[in-house]
């Protein structure tokens, strides 16, 4: 029986992404500017962060209530002691429907090399990694910690050989530091089996720097790619995805454009958002998120299935059409961090 829970706006809830961690080891301008970033930064205390019980519990509530796929983020979600252990669990778990989840992470790349392997025995079934540059130097600005472009290719190429398919890199653009990056990314991963996907910069929470000008619109990036490779749109139904996809017209795959500033998709955002404190955010743009730790104990899981189908039912956002294209000033500082809700 699927769930027939609904928001305000006809929408289901069918993906839920969980942030294990609110750390990261990078420093990408476009989220963690390094000036906001620093020591200082009043990060998460691991005493507030769910367990893996209460993770385990909170997912299956969600699975319970509609949800599909379940995205592992950060931050890094890697950077989180024992990951694998929490992956089986979700492993074991079933779509309402009895198929099994969707199980997929958002990693940064850095730590995938070591751990493909065991993410894979795990149950995981697929990861998504940001990649910016194929040029060393902009690549270690671009992380801003300097780590080295080559690393997070050799993770990559794990995460090929065990199987954790397909395989989808992230790509950032910002218009004037790394367009110059779009060709050579494609070239590289055309035949490769990995699904390229650029993004449009985006307002998100902590991007403190960004500026509209700065942001190079999908139809801008599919004309440089064009200018080189024939692409032809993917008639396959689009969905619920945040990605238009194209292909190679000679089959070399496929490449996706994420276009949350230009063709904003929250007409189709089934898309909950629980932070590792256990605090759920509606929107990526959201102010506030709910504390749903209250309902997270053993025994409480239909008092937790009625606290989040009451605000699923109330949900309205969709900040992205709303968005004031004009506005020049950056809503970044009133909204919640990227790192805290995982993107
Ligand atoms: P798939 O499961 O492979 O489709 O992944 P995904 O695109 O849902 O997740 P991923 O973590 O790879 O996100 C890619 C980019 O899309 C990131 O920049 C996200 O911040 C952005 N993104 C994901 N979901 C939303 C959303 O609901 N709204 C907006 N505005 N951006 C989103
Ligand atoms: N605009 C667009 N995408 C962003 N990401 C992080 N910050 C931004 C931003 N300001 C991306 C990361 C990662 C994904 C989860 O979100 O590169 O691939
Ligand atoms: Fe870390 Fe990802 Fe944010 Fe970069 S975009 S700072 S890798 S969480
Ligand atoms: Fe969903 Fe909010 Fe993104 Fe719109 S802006 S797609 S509602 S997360």
């Amino acid at each position: 029986t699927p769930s027939d829970l609904r928001d305000t706006r006809g929408r289901p809830l069918k993906d839920l992404r969980l942030s294990v961690i609110d750390q990261c080891n990078f420093r990408c301008p476009y989220c963690m500017p390094k000036e906001r970033y620093g020591p200082d930064f009043p990060f998460m205390p691991s005493s507030e962060r769910l367990s893996f019980e209460q993770l385990t519990r909170l997912a299956r509530t969600f699975v319970s209530l509609g949800v599909e796929k379940i995205r592992i983020t950060g931050g890094e979600p890697l950077l989180r002691k024992d990951l694998p252990r929490l992956i089986e669990s979700l492993a074991a778990m079933r779509t309402l429907d009895g198929r099994p989840l969707d199980i997929a992470l958002t990693t940064n790349g850095s730590l995938l090399a070591a751990r493909a392997q065991s993410l894979k025995d795990a149950g995981l079934r697929r990861v998504t990694v940001s990649l910016d540059s194929l040029d060393e130097a902009l690549g270690g600005r671009m992380n801003g910690v300097g780590f080295p472009v080559a690393r997070i290719l050799e993770g990559i190429a794990a995460a090929q050989r065990v199987g954790l398919a397909p395989v989808k890199v992230n790509t950032v653009i910002e218009r004037g530091v790394n367009d110059s990056q779009i060709l050579p990314l494609v070239r590289h991963f055309r035949h490769s089996g990995v699904q390229l996907r650029f993004i449009e910069y985006m307002d998100v929470g902590g991007a403190s720097r960004w500026n509209p000008a700065q942001v190079l619109e999908a139809d801008a990036m599919r004309a440089i790619v064009g200018e080189h490779y024939r692409l032809v749109p993917d008639s396959a139904a689009q969905g619920h995805d945040t990605a238009e996809l194209w292909q190679h017209a000679d089959g070399a795959g496929a490449i996706g454009f994420i276009s949350s500033m230009s063709h904003p998709f929250c007409g189709s955002c089934v898309r909950a958002r629980v932070a590792a404190d256990g605090k759920v955010y509606l929107c990526l743009f959201a102010r506030h998120g709910t504390d749903l730790r209250p309902w997270l104990g053993a025994g409480q899981e239909a008092a937790l299935a009625e606290q989040i189908t009451a605000l699923w039912q109330a949900r309205a956002d969709r900040y992205s059409e709303l968005r004031d294209s004009t506005a020049s000033a950056p809503v970044t500082h009133r909204i919640v961090r990227m790192s805290l809700v995982g993107g």
